[in-house]
């Protein structure tokens, strides 16, 4: 267990599918720990853009990200966007689709950061993204980057989305997440990558408890 009266951050990146949010969900139950679904927000900032219909109007969108609330409930497992409860609109295909190039807006990424440091000075925290390591918190106590093969992760949304009863095949999510991969990866502003002190996890052929047990055990050597 993490002592009392002092403040951690665990921060982990990693790209769709690496296992992120439910492992960090897992540390932060475990770790008694704030869980912070950045990935989220920019889901949000992208279900405002559709609701708005600007979603190629950037400069209109960032005036509305400006003024708009995100809040977290249940610990990271609900979100509520403008007061609105946005867990299931989040995470649609169309959603899916467009986030990493709402995402890759300056001006967006800097409102969101700013909301992300502040929920960072209310508690110890576990925050997962693509830019927690490098941008975010790059002074976090502890650093993840969580990987996978691309097939691997494929197959696990693929899994993930046939239990919603989606109707898309395994080579639709591959090609998604190739995408995003490419787009998150390439973008000038706070690419997808590993910070150079970040531990490196292959999560391919590893259940989600040996990878939360893992991490587990590295905070806990050094506290
Ligand atoms: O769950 P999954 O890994 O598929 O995605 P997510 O964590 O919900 O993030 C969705 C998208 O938001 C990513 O593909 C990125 O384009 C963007 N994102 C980002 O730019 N920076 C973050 N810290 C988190 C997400």
């Amino acid at each position: 267990m993490i002592k009392i009266g002092h403040h951690v951050t665990i921060a982990m990146d990693g790209p769709a599918g690496s296992g992120k949010s439910t492992v960090a969900r897992r540390v932060a139950e475990k770790l008694g720990l704030l869980y912070l679904d950045s990935g989220a927000m920019y889901r949000a900032v992208t279900v405002l853009a559709i609701e708005n219909e600007v979603e190629k109007d950037i400069s209109k969108l960032i005036e509305l990200v400006k003024t708009c609330r995100i809040e977290f409930m249940d610990n990271g497992k609900k979100i509520l966007l403008n007061s609105e409860d946005v867990s299931v609109q989040i995470r649609t295909p169309e959603v899916n689709k467009l986030v990493a190039d709402i995402a890759k807006v300056p001006e967006i990424r800097h409102e969101i950061v700013k909301h992300q440091r502040k929920i960072g000075e209310e508690g110890s925290i576990i925050a997962e993204g693509r830019d927690l390591t490098t941008i975010v918190f790059p002074d976090a106590d502890f650093k993840f980057y969580l990987d996978a093969s691309v097939k691997e992760r494929a197959k696990r949304r693929f899994l993930e989305l046939q239990a919603h009863n989606t109707d898309i095949t395994l080579e639709t999510v591959e090609t998604e997440i190739s995408e995003r991969d490419e787009k998150d990866t390439s973008r000038e502003h706070s690419p997808l990558r590993a910070a150079k002190d970040a531990i490196r996890v292959d999560t391919t052929g590893k259940t989600i408890d040996e990878v939360v047990d893992f991490i587990v055990a590295q905070v806990n050597s050094r506290n």
